[in-house]
């Protein structure tokens, strides 16, 4: 026999088989995260928490689209923000179009209001919106290229009533997740008193070679929007703007009353505040009221600007924007509102380890010795959701003891188990995961006899 024949004898079906290549792993996105499970424990408290608010206080929930136009962002958030300049995931779409992928709620929310002629309902229009939001920014803690927004936004309403309205959710919806925070306040006026502040900082920063002390970012800032320079991240920069003249001294009587009724308001509900000179946002929108939320470790001493990671890590932050919907195609109508991040927010939950109630937990088990048990167990299972306990089960498993480690997991009370002699009966057992005790009931009274360990689940909170 030839030899190549030989050789192909030899080979077994393994070797003849092509060798299976291991494929390259695709990894997430840097800056992106994946929400596991073990972690929604804390997104369902937050997202809870974010809903029965802006309920309680009339804020209605709507969505935005993802993608908008990108010109949205450019003429709103501002084209010198750095949202706009640096962080914004653009592209040009298969027909030509600038698409962004929304880098902040605000805008997209103003351009549903003048699309769907918000106008036309009793005003205010307040808005609940919660979502992802995308920015190009440098990942870090606390820091992501995707994230989650809450947003609460009043449409329509100029009092200064809606800004300590909306200032004061903020306080108690970190309140009541037991996170202690200090609002950072300062009022930025309008375009008329900011004209004469304007002067004065530009005098301010070209005196005494000042301008040569600031970051490459702040010398362009100084030409194209002089007030960003106050809340310039860089240490050296803020300790120059910490000497800055504040523009709360150039507020006009209107802006000064607004402010000053805004602070009366939160006195008067004991919110504590630090009145920030060099709070001035990075979003160009803004007018009167500004505030950022701030963990109580970034208080600022008495006298210093705060230090840079305290700056960057605010947990949220908003204000009013009374031009924007006219800015962007609509009638003047004044409006103020907030976005916190909801991932920040988190962070600082399991930072101060904040004990969880979680809701996946179950009070009963459901468990079968056998096929004819497993179906019987199966319709029992969905009448005792009906009733409203909260049942656990591992229909696929065969054996008990398998089931009965899924059963101590899942963290219940009790585990009823039946098997082919308890239906010849017509019992089942009820076993206290606790003390290990079973009880064998009467299957048909099944419901009563949970009712008297458990309580009636209407009855329960
Ligand atoms: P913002 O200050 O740009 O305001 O963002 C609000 C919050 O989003 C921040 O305080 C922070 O908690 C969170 N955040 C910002 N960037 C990141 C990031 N890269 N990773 C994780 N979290 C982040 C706005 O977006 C305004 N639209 C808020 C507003 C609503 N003003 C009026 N209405």
């Amino acid at each position: 026999m030839p030899k190549f024949f030989k050789k192909k004898e030899n080979k077994t079906a393994d070797d003849k088989a092509p060798k299976a290549r291991r494929m390259r792993f695709i990894s997430r996105l840097r800056g992106t995260k994946d929400i596991l499970p073990d972690e929604y424990k804390y997104w369902n408290l937050v997202i809870k928490k974010a809903a029965e608010l802006s309920r309680s206080y009339g804020f209605r929930r709507m969505d935005t689209p993802v993608l908008e136009n990108l010109e949205l962002y450019e003429r709103s958030s501002g084209r010198s923000s750095d949202i706009v300049v640096k962080e914004m995931f653009s592209f040009v779409d298969k027909n030509g179009e600038k698409i962004a992928l929304r880098p902040e709620a605000t805008p997209g929310i103003v351009r549903s209001y003048i699309e769907h002629g918000m106008f036309n309902l009793p005003q205010p229009v307040k808005l609940f919106w919660l979502g992802p939001v995308f920015r190009h920014d440098k990942p870090q803690a606390g820091r992501f290229r995707q994230f989650n927004q809450f947003n609460l936004e009043n449409i329509g309403e100029a009092s200064p009533v809606a800004d300590a309205e909306l200032i004061a959710i903020t306080y108690y919806f970190f309140r009541e997740l037991q996170l202690e925070v200090i609002i950072q306040i300062n009022s930025v006026g309008c375009p008329s008193c900011r004209k004469d502040y304007l002067t004065k900082l530009d005098n301010f920063y070209k005196e005494r070679g000042r301008r040569a002390k600031l970051c490459n970012d702040c010398k362009k800032r100084l030409m194209k929007n002089p007030l960003r320079l106050l809340d310039c991240k860089e240490k050296k920069c803020q300790e120059i703007a910490f000497e800055a003249p504040q523009i709360v001294d150039s507020l006009c009587e209107d802006c000064r009353n607004h402010f000053i009724k805004v602070l009366e308001y939160l006195d008067e509900l004991n919110i504590p505040y630090n009145l920030n000179s060099t709070l001035v946002r990075g979003l160009d929108y803004y007018n009167r009221t500004v505030f950022e939320i701030w963990p109580v470790s970034a208080e600022i001493p008495a006298g210093k600007p705060a230090d840079e990671p305290l700056r960057q890590n605010a947990l949220g932050g908003g204000g009013r924007y009374d031009g924007l919907v006219e800015y962007m195609g609509g009638r003047p109508t004044p409006a103020c509102g907030f976005g916190i991040g909801i991932e920040r927010v988190i962070l600082k939950i399991k930072e101060k380890n904040i004990p969880i109630k979680d809701e996946e937990k179950g009070d009963l088990f459901l468990a079968h010795l056998g096929d004819p048990a497993r179906r019987k167990i199966m319709i029992l299972f969905e009448e005792l959701r009906k009733n409203g306990f909260k049942v656990r089960q591992a229909f696929t498993k065969d054996s008990l003891k398998g089931q009965l480690e899924t059963a101590n997991q899942t963290g219940v009370k009790y585990t009823l188990i039946l098997g082919q002699k308890e239906i010849m009966d017509g019992t089942i057992l009820i076993r206290d995961m606790e003390s290990g005790i079973q009880e064998i009931v009467d299957y048909k009274k099944i419901v009563a006899e949970i009712e008297k360990r458990l309580g009636s689940p209407s009855k329960k909170t």
